[in-house]
């Protein structure tokens, strides 16, 4: 095999809670990731080598900033003989959109480079990797459409999603730092009992299976959405928006600014496009997908 396509989805997180903090500054968190159909593509060319990455995106960094760069790197260090890979990204998940697109990309570069140079490397290592890329990556090593993700977030318990859910993304032109959106939460922090939100968050989605939105949105929380509504006050709006025009439950993906709307049907989440349409947010993007 020379080369390979592969495919790399974003995620929503349904639900996002801060739980503490830890001495090096990162976040104690619980959430849930859901898996959704919109994706980037990634070709990867075995070369003699070395890493050449390039992107349709301008936004984009190609060098040492870039995950799959960091995560070559790592690779080779624990493979010194390692060939090389060019490898052609192409966005289609919005940029610094709070859908992890990012992190997915090094996820599925590093599951892509495993087969590619048929790499004798278990699960337990690549997920190692993944939690030094970034908090999010680990979610994407795992072959499942639905997880709660604990510790900094890097923690995954699978949690299969048994429905099929339609979704809306409303994307902003324009994209927030995690890191800024995190920093801005208030210092002190309210102890939260971690077994307990377990258990209301399992109901939910437990909820969101027999169909039932309107009352798993009333458990589903996202504690970044006040830090990042400092920075977008019009993320506040679009959600207002949003609820106006029919959706039970609309919510900030992650650290935003993305908003999504969840659908059981795929009719009523296009009737919801037509209204949304109709009461001017049309500068912002619209995208249609679902779980996968
Ligand atoms: O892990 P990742 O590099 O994606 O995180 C980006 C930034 O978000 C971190 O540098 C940190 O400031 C913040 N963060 C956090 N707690 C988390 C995850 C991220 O404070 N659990």
């Amino acid at each position: 095999m020379k080369s390979l396509i592969i495919y790399s989805p974003a995620k929503i997180n349904l639900d996002l809670r801060v739980t503490g903090k830890y001495k090096n500054g990162y976040h104690k968190l619980l959430t849930v990731f859901h898996r959704i159909s919109l994706r980037d593509k990634i070709k990867l060319t075995k070369t003699s080598a070395g890493i050449a990455l390039s992107c349709d995106h301008s936004k984009v960094p190609c060098d040492e900033r870039n995950l799959i760069v960091k995560a070559y790197r790592m690779l080779h260090k624990r493979y010194p003989n390692l060939g090389g890979v060019r490898v052609r990204l192409t966005k289609n998940i919005p940029v610094q959109g709070g859908l992890g697109g990012g992190s997915s990309n090094a996820a599925f570069f590093l599951l892509a480079m495993k087969k590619l140079y048929r790499l004798k490397i278990s699960h337990k290592e690549l997920l190692s990797m993944g939690r030094r890329l970034g908090a999010d990556v680990p979610f994407f090593l795992w072959d499942v459409n639905q997880g709660i993700g604990t510790g900094r977030g890097d923690r995954i318990c699978p949690m299969i999603a048994k429905d099929k859910k339609w979704f809306v993304l409303i994307v902003f032109d324009k994209g927030l730092s995690t890191k800024n959106v995190f920093e801005s939460l208030p210092k002190t922090l309210q102890p939260l009992f971690l077994t307990n939100i377990r258990r209301i968050v399992r109901i939910a989605c437990s909820l969101m299976d027999q169909k039932d939105l309107l009352d798993a949105r009333k458990s589903f929380v996202n504690d970044l959405a006040k830090p990042a509504f400092k920075f977008f006050p019009s993320i506040r709006r679009v959600i207002a928006k949003a609820e106006r025009a029919g959706a039970s439950f609309v919510q900030m993906s992650g650290s935003g600014p993305t908003v999504f709307a969840v659908f059981n049907y795929s009719k009523e989440a296009r009737v919801f496009i037509r209204k949304l349409k109709g009461m001017r947010v049309a500068r912002h993007r619209l995208i249609l997908c679902h779980s996968i």
